[in-house]
């Protein structure tokens, strides 16, 4: 189970970059040393399929789609990312109901036709971009720690397996849908490392402290100067000990 996970597994690196040779340098140096890799839009739209299956390389992988449609067309795009055999995908929960039911399926069958073990199907709440001002010009309700609860309890409803949240959202989200429900974690910074466009951050051991299950990591990791060094970094931060 997740809660038993070793400091360094708890890691998904993002690698935000178009460019298919930087990432997949970053994802060799960081074999072993990290849980996985988190590829977003920004790769997979420019490297495709192919891009995504080079730069993971078989490590696990978080492809972060946020798929957001109709059932029907969610659950092709989920059977189809499911070749790409990964660890963790995801979908936003304001596509509702319907259409999160119709992403797991879709991820349970396509995983089981391949022989292969299920990804989890985890759910986007409210973007940490969108201020109460800006939820209530797209109509939805506020404020945005609520509507944010109302969809993790709605995504665990719907039989998803978790949840993407920012670092202050991890302890409500925890109370509210308890230990079992995943919970993936970014805007973290290590107290060495700056923290960029991030506004909101925690370090990972107060990330994990609060009931994270796994964080996501990007430019701290991906932009240092020497990326395997800052991953080590980070596992020693979070195990208290030495790693080799
Ligand atoms: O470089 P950094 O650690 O800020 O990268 C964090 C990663 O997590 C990026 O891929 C970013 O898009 C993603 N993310 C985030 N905040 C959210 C949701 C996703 O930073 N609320």
């Amino acid at each position: 189970m997740t809660k038993t996970l070793a400091p360094k597994d708890r890691i998904f690196v993002g690698l935000d970059t178009p460019d298919i040779e930087r990432a997949v340098s970053i994802a060799k140096s960081l074999v072993g040393a990290v849980g996985g890799i988190k590829i977003g839009k920004e790769l997979f739209t420019a490297q495709g399929p192919d891009g995504v299956r080079l730069v993971a390389g078989g490590a696990p992988l978080f492809l972060d789609l946020k798929f957001h449609d109709i059932p029907n067309t969610v659950a092709g795009a989920v059977r189809a990312a499911v070749h790409l055999r990964p660890a963790i995908l995801n979908v936003h929960a304001s596509g509702g109901r319907a259409m999160m039911q119709a992403a797991g399926q879709a991820a349970r069958e396509t995983a089981e036709d391949l022989g292969v073990e299920r990804p989890k199907v985890i759910g986007v709440t409210v973007l940490t971009s969108l201020d109460a001002q800006d939820l209530e010009e797209v109509g939805q309700r506020g404020p945005a720690e609520d509507q944010v609860l109302r969809l993790a309890r709605l995504t665990q409803d719907s039989g998803l397996d978790g949840v993407v949240c920012s670092p202050r959202e991890i302890a409500a989200i925890r109370k509210a849908c308890g230990p079992d429900f995943l919970l993936v974690v970014p805007g973290i910074r290590p107290s060495w490392s700056s923290s960029d466009d991030q506004k909101r951050v925690m370090t990972p051991e107060e990330a994990i402290a609060e009931g994270a299950d796994h964080l996501v990591i990007g430019r701290p990791i991906a932009a240092a100067d020497d990326p395997l060094a800052a991953a080590r970094r980070i596992t020693e931060d979070l195990s208290g000990t030495l790693v080799n």
